[in-house]
């Protein structure tokens, strides 16, 4: 298990992410680059994320939770908790959730009452079925494989119980696809490098391309065990939030 590093805002090690001119990185060398970057950002990341998503992104995270519908007092995941904004919100809304996050940096910056767990999502340490739902916010371009992600989903949660998954998203409209794309990759690696680490926050943007097209992730989902699962976007498609109930 790794130790916690010292969170700093100095540039990222040119080990840790790719400059703009090379290709994403994929399989251990992702998982590595993602862990780095967010041991790195996390001390200012609630203040980035407020202010480059204007807020929206609480908003969006309410959204989810009301989608849930499950009875109170139910038990829930948070996958890729970061801060624990999530478990936060979800204990407002009278659930009782564990956060898990695979960066000591995060879970260090967090800010919880609810109990925190390093670890990866690819191998979660709950038991088969022992979950009455996950919440899962922003990270789902962030997995190395997310299929193996959406399969420990399915383990872990019971049947009956439902899944909300929100991450980031890019409008159909192209009027507003070009706002965004401006807005995304140019606004907010500036902010986000006079607020944090520049090199982390163009990398963000450019971490959308890693997400399936949402009907390949629907099916993924159906093809796992969870029935029902729909899409929806939020705020002219700035981001996206798919529910499922487990078969
Ligand atoms: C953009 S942040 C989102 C944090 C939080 N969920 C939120 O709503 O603000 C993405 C988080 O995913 C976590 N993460 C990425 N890959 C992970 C993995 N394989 N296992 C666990 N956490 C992971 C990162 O460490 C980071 O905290």
């Amino acid at each position: 298990m790794k130790t916690a590093p010292e969170p700093s805002d100095s540039h990222l090690s040119e080990a840790a992410l790719p400059s703009l001119d090379q290709p994403l990185p994929t399989g251990d060398a992702k998982g590595d680059a993602v862990q780095a970057m967010f041991d790195t950002i996390a001390p200012r990341y609630d203040l980035v994320n407020r202010i480059m998503t204007f807020r929206l992104d609480v908003r969006w995270r309410r959204i989810a939770i009301d989608c849930l519908r499950l009875p109170a007092g139910a038990v829930l995941v948070d996958l890729a908790t970061g801060t624990g904004d999530f478990c936060r919100e979800l204990a407002e809304h009278g659930y009782a959730s564990v956060g898990a996050d695979f960066s000591f940096g995060m879970l260090d910056a967090a800010r919880t009452a609810e109990p925190l767990i390093q670890g990866d999502a690819m191998e979660l340490p709950f038991a088969d079925a022992s979950v009455d739902g996950v919440t899962c916010g922003f990270a789902l371009r962030n997995f190395v494989d997310l299929d193996r992600v959406f399969r420990e989903l399915a383990r872990i949660t019971r049947p009956g119980g439902r899944i909300a998954l929100l991450d980031a998203s890019e409008p159909d409209n192209p009027l507003a696809k070009a706002g965004h794309g401006l807005y995304f990759g140019k606004v907010v690696p500036f902010i986000g490098g006079l607020l944090s680490n520049r090199d982390a926050y163009g990398y963000l943007p450019r971490s959308l391309a890693y997400l399936p097209p949402r009907d390949d992730m629907l099916a993924s989902l159906q093809a796992v065990g969870f029935a029902d699962a729909s899409h929806r976007q939020l705020t002219l498609g700035a981001a996206q939030l798919m529910t499922a109930t487990r078969a």
